[in-house]
């Protein structure tokens, strides 16, 4: 697998010609996801340093709808939610660019992009993650309207998460349901740098749909950009080992996973979360993202383990902390958030997520323009 993987849209000798005059939409749900073993650092074309491993949550998604009409002047991203001007334009337009290197037929449209999150932008949860594989998965079904492309599920799959990865590593990953891998590890056969797979077939069903509250200690926006913190690993003093260390925890992480462990994982994912923070501070910027509220969860957390309840931490880059328990166990863990951990909470709040089915489609068409 390379990166000429959107070939195959070349090889069948499609002729597209006769709709490059039609209008096309699509519309996704997408939902964001959380780590559980780390992506921090890249090489080559926005491939990772090392293997991660995530949940794809349910409730925290974003929905977008694009409209590809034919361009009479300028192709490429027109609006954002009616704005020429949306910030979140040039990522989008990053990953427009390159699928048009390989489908031409998409630099004959133009794109009116609507998009909503269900949760606040800095919830700590990536949103870029949901916002990207949502319009990657849109721009994709798109391709194949125009170029009358039969779908084939898994390997339309595989494609927009390949795309999804260009615009955020981390929205690869968005585009499988359940557990989801990216990046090469001999542990898992057909798994690749280039785009996620799912791993839901070797997962104890003890873990299926496991819960996230996410504890908002904080929703002052990030103060370190992901992409700036990836591009501090190349020179990080400790990047080798940590290399070595993603790759062990990604091996320990799916092990406990088949195992239905919950000793095991929490213990590697807790570890992941505080290394990632570990990285971000002994970087050359020394910088903290933890506040004293993220610490005292940390604490509350690991005394409510000792006296018996199964509840484990992970961190994203960010102050908030994702507290992660197993379905079975939702009922009791609930009610102890609510009283014991909201109060610590910014506004007490706690976003009740769990992991879910993935991606769906709302709508994929020709647009009707009269
Ligand atoms: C800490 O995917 O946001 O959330 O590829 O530069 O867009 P870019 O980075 P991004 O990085 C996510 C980093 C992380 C860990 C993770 O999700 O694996």
């Amino acid at each position: 697998m390379n990166e000429t993987l959107f070939s195959i849209f070349r090889n069948d000798n499609l002729e597209a010609t006769e709709n490059l005059s039609k209008a096309f939409e699509s519309s996704w749900k997408s939902p964001s996801n959380i780590a559980l073993v780390k992506y921090w650092g890249k090489k080559g074309q926005q491939l990772p340093a090392n293997p991660s491993l995530s949940l794809t949550l349910t409730e925290a998604y974003t929905e977008t709808s694009v409209k590809a009409i034919p361009a009479d002047m300028k192709s490429g991203i027109k609006t954002l939610n009616k704005d020429p001007n949306h910030p979140f334009i040039p990522k989008l337009q990053t990953l427009l660019n390159w699928v048009s290197a390989e489908i031409h037929e998409l630099s004959a449209f133009a794109f009116e992009i609507e998009t909503r999150n269900t949760f606040p932008h800095s919830a700590g949860i990536a949103s870029s993650a949901s916002g990207i594989s949502a319009f990657a998965l849109c721009l994709l079904d798109i391709a194949y309207s125009v170029l009358n492309m039969p779908v084939d599920n898994d390997k339309f799959r595989q494609l927009a998460s390949f795309a999804a990865r260009i615009g955020s590593g981390s929205a690869c990953r968005s585009v499988v349901p359940g557990y989801s891998l990216w990046g090469e590890t001999g542990l898992v056969s057909g798994s690749s740098d280039y785009f996620a797979v799912e791993i839901n077939s070797s997962v104890h069903p003890y873990f299926t749909g496991l819960c996230d509250a996410i504890l908002m200690v904080s929703s002052e926006p990030k103060s370190l950009a992901s992409t700036a913190g990836h591009s501090q690993m190349n020179i990080h003093p400790y990047s080798k080992a940590r290399i070595a260390q993603a790759n062990q925890n990604i091996q320990n992480v799916l092990s406990a996973l088949q195992q239905g462990d919950i000793e095991k994982l929490s213990g590697i994912v807790e570890n992941e979360a505080l290394s990632l923070h570990a990285l971000i501070m002994s970087a050359e910027t020394g910088t903290i993202l933890m506040a004293p509220g993220t610490v005292e969860l940390i604490h509350q957390i690991r005394k409510a383990r000792q006296s018996g309840l199964p509840l484990f931490f992970t961190l994203d880059a960010g102050p908030n902390v994702h507290l992660l328990y197993p379905a079975s166990h939702s009922v009791e863990a609930g009610k102890y958030i609510n009283e014991n951990l909201a109060p610590l909470c910014e506004k007490n709040r706690v976003i009740f997520d769990h992991g879910g089915k993935g991606p769906e489609r709302l709508f994929s068409g020709v647009l009707n323009l009269c």
